[in-house]
């Protein structure tokens, strides 16, 4: 039996987490030979219904939960921990973008984050949800100088996935032969879904659907997918959010499968000629718990347009909160 691995899971008695504790538990997330222990942190006036969540756990009995610990103070939410799924935050609601959150949430991930430099392992690795999810990843970052930047990503994969979706259902292929699916940029409207590259089984997915519909109708439907759940749903969405997690953290952790990447919100190292340091989705392989970034792409002028407006964007984003790093 190996060694338990601690997950920190922030917001634990909210929304997401409903459905994504019970999966990291089963072993949908590490792997089914791997135990694990919670550190779930909320916030004090919700850590009744954070007790619930707890109870449930339990009564899963789950072979690899070895323990749920539950709390409202971050030093012991982070101590020893190995992940950390930052998820706790406010979300939008109708008619908001995602960047109006940023001035409640950013300030949540400048304390976190020095918490975080403080009592964390330095290799732990972090996945930030909470919107706006790169923006906060990068106030994370900043105020978490002894951990390892290539370590602080922020979720895209529920904007991977859904471009999978639209794709697959456009050409009417099923959506497991949909590989190298990509998305540039910033978790908002301005991100850039990418079918160039993209393969449907042995055929390019360019030679199976127009361009038109992939720079019309595709790209604004993936970019705008989470509004349309929040009119549809009166919250955001929730299953399908934890459910990114858990992709984003197997893929980082067990690996890609080969011929196939995945898109993930990274340290830019510059690539592709976005300003390093930026919180930047690219596509990336993983191997041995550790992501790379797929070079070599060639990029449309309309696509290297869109992907500068969306690096504008981030660095908007990256000044308005300066104040909290
Ligand atoms: P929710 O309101 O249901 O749950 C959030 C939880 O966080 C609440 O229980 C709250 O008490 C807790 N919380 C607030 N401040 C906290 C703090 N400082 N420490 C610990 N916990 C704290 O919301 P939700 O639906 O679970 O969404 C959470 C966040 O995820 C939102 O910001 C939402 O916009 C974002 N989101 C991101 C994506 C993505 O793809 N990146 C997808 C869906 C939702
Ligand atoms: C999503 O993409 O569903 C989330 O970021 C929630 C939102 O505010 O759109």
């Amino acid at each position: 039996m190996k060694q338990p691995v601690r997950v920190t899971v922030t917001g634990a008695a909210g929304q997401i987490c409903y459905s994504l504790l019970y999966r990291i538990a089963s072993g949908e997330m590490l792997g089914t030979d791997q135990p694990v222990i919670l550190q779930l942190l909320e916030i004090t006036p919700a850590l009744g219904v954070l007790e619930a969540v707890k109870m449930e756990l339990n009564d899963c009995a789950f072979p690899l939960l070895q323990d749920v610990i539950c709390t409202d103070d971050p030093k012991v939410a982070f101590t020893g921990s190995d992940y950390g799924l930052m998820v706790g935050a406010k979300p939008r609601g109708p008619g908001m973008e995602r960047a109006d959150l940023l001035k409640d949430n950013g300030k949540i991930f400048s304390t976190l984050g020095k918490v975080i430099n403080e009592v964390a392992n330095p290799d732990m690795k972090i996945v930030v949800v909470g919107n706006p999810a790169n923006t906060n990843a990068y106030i994370l970052m900043k105020n978490a100088p002894n951990l390892n930047p290539q370590n602080i990503t922020a979720l895209m994969r529920l904007d991977h996935n859904r471009a999978i979706y639209q794709l697959a259902e456009k050409a009417d292929k099923s959506m497991n032969t949909v590989t190298k699916m990509t998305i540039w940029g910033n978790h908002s409207t301005t991100q850039v879904p990418d079918i160039a590259h993209t393969m449907i089984g042995e055929d390019t997915a360019p030679s199976l659907v127009d361009a038109t519909w992939a720079n019309e109708e595709f790209i604004p439907k993936v970019a705008k997918r989470g509004a349309e759940v929040i009119a549809a749903r009166g919250s955001s969405s929730a299953a399908s959010a934890a459910n990114g997690v858990i992709d984003h953290m197997k893929s980082w952790v067990l690996g890609t499968k080969d011929g196939d990447w995945v898109s993930m919100a990274v340290y830019s190292d510059g690539s592709y000629g976005i300003e390093e340091g930026l919180i930047y989705s690219y596509p990336v392989t993983c191997k041995d718990g550790e992501w790379t970034i797929v070079t070599g792409l060639e990029n449309s002028d309309f696509i290297t347009e869109k992907m500068k407006a969306s690096e504008a964007e981030l660095q908007e984003e990256a000044k308005t909160c300066s104040d909290l790093f």
